[in-house]
């Protein structure tokens, strides 16, 4: 029985993957490296610094470490100059509509990301008043495939991974729900894979499997 529901964010709760995508492509654009929309799936819930070696196995040069973190806060800067224009209607559709069922049903639900950026965009979304718990980028070591982030978020539900299901967008997301003994339901990129236990048309479909 599913008692908890554990929601990766961008991709899934919102649309800041795109910005993601925006703000690697304008770095890999100045770096002369080929980067488009397919390369970027790579790097769907992949933490910053990995997604920024995924992007330089391209590169025809090699970079130094001061390098690489100095590309890594470029982007991060320009990410955080799109994120200012986010608000809460940016909230991914159905979002608000099936967090609201789930509560209303007893199910205690958390948000799941590798991204450090995830208490500013939950302010700017207005959806942190919605979660029982949040475990983010800024609570882990290990950046899915690794299922730390859910299993943390799964801890601060005071669940065990088998009560709980991760809802997800990216490969590398599904991965880490699996590895950590959760069910899965996937959105996106990941659902037209047919990853995961549930691989979902729409996210209102939820509400059905839960
Ligand atoms: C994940 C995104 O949620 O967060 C990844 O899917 C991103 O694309 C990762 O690289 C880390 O994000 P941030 O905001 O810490 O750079
Ligand atoms: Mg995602």
């Amino acid at each position: 029985m599913i008692k908890g529901v554990i929601f990766d964010l961008d991709g899934v709760l919102c649309s800041t993957d795109e910005y993601h995508y925006l703000a690697w492509k304008s770095l890999a654009d100045e770096l002369d490296i080929p980067f488009d929309r397919e390369a970027n799936n790579r790097l769907r819930g992949v933490s910053r610094e990995k997604s920024l070696e995924i992007i330089l196995e391209r590169s025809t040069k090699t970079y130094g470490e001061k390098e690489k973190k100095e590309f890594a806060d470029r982007k991060n800067r320009r990410y955080r100059e799109l994120l200012e224009g986010l608000t809460p209607r940016d909230v991914a559709e159905g979002v608000l509509g099936v967090l609201f069922c789930l509560k209303k049903a007893g199910i205690r639900l958390a948000v799941g990301s590798s991204s450090k950026n995830t208490p500013l965009i939950l302010e700017r979304l207005d959806l942190a008043q919605h979660f029982d718990a949040v475990a983010d980028g800024n609570d882990i070591t290990h950046s899915k495939p690794d299922p730390e982030v859910f299993l943390k978020a799964a801890e601060r539900l005071e669940l065990r991974p088998s009560e709980c299901l991760v809802v997800e967008d990216a490969e590398s997301g599904a991965a880490a729900g699996k590895a950590g003994g959760f069910r899965t339901a996937t959105v996106g990129e990941a659902a037209r894979l047919g990853l995961g236990d549930f691989p979902l048309r729409r996210l209102s479909d939820l509400v059905s499997i839960v």
